[in-house]
């Protein structure tokens, strides 16, 4: 049997992608394996969002490289493709750049790799051409024992692309407008996650919050709706979305953050910056204090909310005040988990042309000042969590032998002491100690809880 490596970068959907990717190989004949050096096909799912994680797949195309010429010294055969953002960014200019590469095929046209995969004998090929099939109409799904070694917890994409331009950001380049998958579609895909354990949806979408998919019934449902339909499939227990648009939180979304129990109390609701100037430049279209006042509705409905965010210190013309206003806008928040990065300017948006780009080393001292803030949040979060009992998903065994190991509501990984439960399950926990990655509990055993 031939078999597959495949190497992701950057985010979720990336993921997701990569398991469908092998998915459909796997109707080809090949197996997936963890170790590159025993490909036959070596596939490099690619991030194009900042500069850093685009370098990056060049110089592991170079180690690709050097294995395929080891490889092919023993009289193997290696095939390398790059799929992903990059891929759709820069197409043939990775052919030029790394010879050894066969195919290049961007994120919506990977339903045709195994066809790719054959022309390519004769030359090396490029595909990022927008398709206008539906790529998940033409992807297999795995089997029923695939899923379930991907445990309970379990992606499914929803939506893609997305129309916001942002004018830092190459995702609407590279992943092309937002498109909707339509309801009765994700339905199936969700009853059959379900019906190989898994027990936890996270939708995922470069803009999920915008979805806007075909129903049953011919209207077009927003995710507010979909999730309430998706909270009644047997077996699901948890659901989760990311990442999403503040502009996008509409009312049925924050109804069903008060009222859906299964829609689980942490959002990552990206805001970017604290201060106007630079949201208004970002083209985020909103300012600070219709973020704070959002949180707000949002926490009024669902008062045990936790929120996470992705940051970006030294946007063009960001000034001391700017920043101290992202700083503020933080410590008025309060996030439970985020991820902050410097500005990195990306060919093709407008931000790149800007003048007044920020020195490097102005970024690096705001960049570490937001973090120690975020870290500080973070740390008291999983500490404030201490004594209190909380809900926790078994996904895996824990580091020690006896222990199990899963995730509170607010994503925390939680381990305690138990030989009586098994993966899957939902268990009361009793947190009793934050360590700085994990949090460590004990089962709160159901007639124990009034005692508790
Ligand atoms: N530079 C730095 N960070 C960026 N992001 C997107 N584009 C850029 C860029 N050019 C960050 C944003 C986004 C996250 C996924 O990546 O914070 O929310
Ligand atoms: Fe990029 Fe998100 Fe803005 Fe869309 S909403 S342009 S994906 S940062």
């Amino acid at each position: 049997m031939k078999k597959v490596f495949v190497k992701s970068y950057g985010c979720q959907m990336n993921v997701y992608d990569a398991e469908r990717m092998a998915d459909m190989l796997a109707t080809e004949g090949y197996s997936e394996t963890k170790a590159m050096e025993e490909a036959d096909l070596v596939i490099l799912n690619t991030c194009h969002i900042r500069e850093k994680a685009a370098e990056k797949v060049y110089s592991e195309l170079g180690r690709v490289r050097e294995l395929k010429q080891e490889r092919e010294a023993a009289g193997q055969e290696t095939r390398i493709v790059v799929a992903g953002c990059v891929a759709q960014a820069e197409g043939k200019e990775i052919l030029r750049r790394q010879p050894a590469v066969d195919v290049v095929v961007g994120p919506q046209n990977y339903h045709r790799l195994p066809d790719l995969l054959k022309k390519s004998r004769s030359e090396r090929l490029v595909d990022t051409e927008f398709p206008i099939e539906d790529k998940f109409d033409h992807l297999p799904a795995p089997s029923k024992a695939k899923t379930i070694s991907r445990g309970v917890s379990a992606f499914l994409t929803i939506q893609e692309g997305c129309d916001k331009f942002c004018t830092f950001c190459v995702v609407p380049y590279t992943r092309g407008a937002e498109v909707s998958r339509p309801v009765a579609r994700i339905l199936d895909e969700a009853h059959r996650l379900a019906d190989a354990g898994v027990r936890e949806l996270t939708l995922i979408g470069q803009n999920v919050n915008a979805y806007h998919g075909e129903g049953p019934d011919g209207a077009v449902w927003s995710l507010g709706r979909l999730l309430r339909r998706l909270a009644e499939v047997p077996g699901i227990a948890r659901l989760r979305y990311t990442t999403s648009h503040p502009r996008d939180m509409d009312e049925e979304l924050i109804a069903a953050h008060g009222d859906l129990p299964a829609l689980m109390p942490y959002l990552h609701l990206p805001v970017q910056s604290g201060s106007d100037r630079i949201l208004d430049a970002m083209n985020r279209k909103h300012t600070g204090d219709e973020y704070r006042r959002l949180i707000e509705r949002i926490r009024k409905v669902q008062p045990d909310l936790a929120l996470s965010s992705d940051f970006i210190v030294g946007f063009p013309g960001e000034t001391d005040q700017d920043f101290e206003d992202t700083m503020r806008l933080v410590a008025d928040i309060g996030f439970a988990s985020s991820f902050s990065f410097k500005y990195s300017p990306r060919p093709g948006t407008p931000a790149a042309e800007m003048g007044e780009q920020v020195a490097e080393a102005v970024k690096a001292e705001r960049l570490s000042r937001l973090q120690n803030l975020l870290e500080t949040q973070r740390q008291a979060f999983n500490h404030g969590t201490v004594g209190q009992t909380l809900d926790v998903l078994l996904e895996k065994p824990g580091r020690h032998p006896g222990q199990i190991a899963g995730k509170s509501p607010y994503l925390q990984a939680v381990q305690f002491e138990s030989d009586v439960h098994r993966i899957g399950e939902i268990v009361t926990v009793r947190i009793v100690r934050a360590g700085s990655n994990s949090l460590f509990g004990e089962w709160v055993k159901p007639g124990d809880r009034a005692a508790a």
